[in-house]
């Protein structure tokens, strides 16, 4: 008998050893220890023995039981390692990927050419000053030389909000800002001559067709100094023109129009040719309207606490989607705010890319 389970050991473990998935090896323990195992069919002898033969026989029986099953045991923990390795080796997952096809990312045109006209105007030594979205009616309007009542008001179709029943009289009523201009009475009353700021920044009016937007941009520059005159704001907005549009002797005209807030005020037209439905700016017999300007009317700078006998300046302001559509042959404005990344792969500006030229000496 102790022949037999030593025959029998051997032959278990090699067929054990030889499991080479946990399939087989299932087999090889089902062939062992199952309901119709060898070393079962071998406990069944247990009964027909002597009592002598049974205790040392079911001792060895048992031995051999615990033996297998440890060798069993043993060769699953190796095969699943092995399995483990093996779909280590092989399933691999790259997080380097990007989960949807890669997109190449785009500067928008209004951000492109703020850059631009940050840059150009920091040249000329201008610093950059920021306002609220949300205005009053003093800053927006009355500051600014529009009357109570006055039909310039109707000028510009604003937005009014509820009134502030927590603010002071003056700046009770409340609007979104029609124009960027507001932002020359906040500077000037917390900041003393001399001035030369750009303000930048989204304007509001009820307004909308191909080229109008409710939420639109403007750029505003404010001067203000002693002896500052018209020739100041000639000079001052040739070289931003030329510089932004990258046209030498850019053909200019300072046309006479009105706004409250400057006297004398003027619109400045820059000459371009529109011919085949192409528009070339420097160019050609046409005008294009492309900014307001003018010099601080002295009642602006008295609703700031300047004295107009002391201090002049100029201000200007303009679109800033405008200039952006003519520099870059964008043909409706509405198209800058509707987030087709298809518009924007083609109007957009690739990171760190610099279009406009330097000033000139
Ligand atoms: N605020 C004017 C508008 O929105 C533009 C403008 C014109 C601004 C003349 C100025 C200026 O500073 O001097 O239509």
């Amino acid at each position: 008998m102790t022949q037999n389970i030593q025959t029998l050991k051997s032959e278990l473990a090699s067929m054990i050893e030889a499991a080479n998935d946990l399939d087989s090896l299932e087999q090889a323990r089902i062939n062992a220890l199952g309901k119709k195992g060898r070393i079962t069919d071998l406990m069944k002898t247990l009964g027909g023995m002597s009592p002598e033969e049974r205790k040392t026989t079911g001792q060895a029986l048992n031995d051999l039981k615990d033996e297998i099953a440890a060798l069993i045991r043993t060769q699953e923990d190796a095969l699943k390692k092995q399995a483990m390795d093996q779909r280590l080796a092989t399933e691999t997952l790259d997080i380097t990927l990007s989960p949807r096809p890669e997109r190449k990312g785009h500067i928008h045109p209004i951000s492109q050419t703020m850059e631009e006209l940050v840059t150009i105007f920091a040249d000329m030594g201008f610093t950059v000053a920021e306002g609220p979205d949300i205005e009053d009616d003093w800053h927006n309007f009355t500051a600014l030389n529009f009357p109570p009542g006055h039909p310039a008001r109707e000028m510009q179709d604003t937005f009014f909000l509820p009134e502030d029943p927590d603010e002071q009289e003056l700046y009770a009523k409340k609007l979104l800002r029609t124009h960027t201009s507001s932002v020359q009475i906040r500077h000037m009353k917390e900041n003393k001559p001399p001035i030369r700021i750009i303000v930048m920044g989204r304007t509001y009016r009820s307004d909308y067709d191909m080229t109008h937007t409710p939420m639109f941009h403007q750029i505003e520059g404010l001067v203000i100094d002693e002896h500052i005159h018209m020739g100041h704001l000639k000079g001052c907005l040739r070289d931003f023109c030329e510089a932004y549009f990258e046209v030498d002797d850019l053909p200019m005209q300072f046309r006479p129009s009105f706004f409250p807030f400057t006297e004398p005020s003027a619109e400045v037209d820059i000459g371009c040719s529109r011919k085949d439905g192409g528009l070339t700016i420097g160019a050609g017999e046409d005008w294009l309207e492309i900014l307001g300007c003018g010099m601080v009317h002295p009642n602006v700078l008295k609703n700031c606490g300047i004295d107009p006998e002391k201090y002049q300046g100029f201000a200007f302001g303009m679109g800033i989607e405008r200039i952006a559509m003519l520099k870059y042959g964008i043909p409706d404005l509405r198209t800058f705010f509707e987030s087709d990344t298809r518009w924007l792969d083609h109007y957009g500006f690739a990171p760190q890319s610099r279009p406009n030229r330097a000033l000139k000496d």
